[in-house]
């Protein structure tokens, strides 16, 4: 189960993450290399969000080590993991400004990657327009330019997850982490997430670490697939031989197709 990654990006070694007498997370180890995408499955609770929280800044671990880089960064804020480490994430119940339209929560993200003297800048409207520029590019790349003056809460659910993403592209990370993107989306949309997913990675060079339940989207873009349960490393491996895991089958994948 063990798999070297050359250089990883982003490295968890026995991390553990306690919540009183719950152990969300056992001393776990996760990397993500440069440009691969990870797929993270598991039964509900099995500490998949936390893994992400903990790896963006979130949660802080009860235990273990996490290097960025190869330097050690277990204590950074989740604003400078994103600023200074190109860390960028959504959010497993969708977390959108309301009454803010898709174009500006969008710019939330663009103001992440702004500096002080951006506001001189601004001022005469420069930097502002450049913004406005990469925020079009992005919504069109995701397949939302139609939708840029509407209100983003009042949007389908799978559109809003799509500005969450766009959201995330803004602030340009190299690391993008995904909680169950395809959550709500009907099987026509989940097919576009997928299309999405890969192009975010070959088109923007970016490294994404995918939390599913659908199967499909898992299965159809990670390189690699790592399987928690009840906050243990179960499987760790290609999509393929993970698929085939039986203790893999018992925990999770068999499971849920009896219960389908
Ligand atoms: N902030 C929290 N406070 C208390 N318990 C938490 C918190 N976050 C997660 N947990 C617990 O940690 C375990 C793992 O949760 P989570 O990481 O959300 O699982 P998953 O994303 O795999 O469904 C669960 O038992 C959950 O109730
Ligand atoms: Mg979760």
């Amino acid at each position: 189960m063990t798999i070297t990654i050359e250089e990883p990006i982003f490295k968890a070694t026995n991390v553990g993450c306690r919540f009183g007498g719950v152990i969300a997370l056992d001393s776990v180890d996760f990397e993500v290399g440069q440009h691969e995408i990870v797929g993270l499955i598991g039964p509900n609770g099995s500490g998949k969000t936390t893994l992400l929280n903990v790896l963006s800044g979130i949660y802080k671990p009860t235990g273990g080590e996490i290097e960025i880089d190869g330097k050690p960064s277990r204590f950074k804020s989740s604003r400078r993991l994103s600023r200074d480490e190109g860390l960028a994430r959504t959010f497993q119940n969708i977390r959108l400004c309301p009454s803010l339209t898709v174009r500006d929560n969008v710019m939330i993200g663009m103001h992440n990657t702004f500096h002080w003297y951006d506001a001189l800048w601004t001022a005469k409207g420069g930097r502002e327009n450049a913004a406005d520029a990469q925020v079009a590019e992005i919504l069109e790349f995701v397949g939302i330019a139609d939708k840029r003056d509407e209100i983003a809460t009042d949007l389908a659910y799978g559109d809003q997850r799509r500005v969450e993403i766009a959201r995330a592209l803004a602030t340009t990370p190299r690391l993008l982490l995904l909680d169950e993107p395809a959550a709500g989306m009907n099987p026509r949309e989940a097919r576009v997430l997928v299309d999405l997913i890969k192009r975010i990675h070959e088109e923007r060079k970016i490294s994404i670490v995918v939390i599913e339940h659908n199967m499909n989207v898992v299965m159809t873009t990670a390189s690699r697939v790592m399987v928690l349960d009840a906050g243990l490393c179960i499987a760790h491996g290609d999509p393929k031989s993970v698929s085939a895991d039986p203790q893999v089958l018992e925990a999770y994948l068999g499971k849920r197709f009896r219960d389908v």
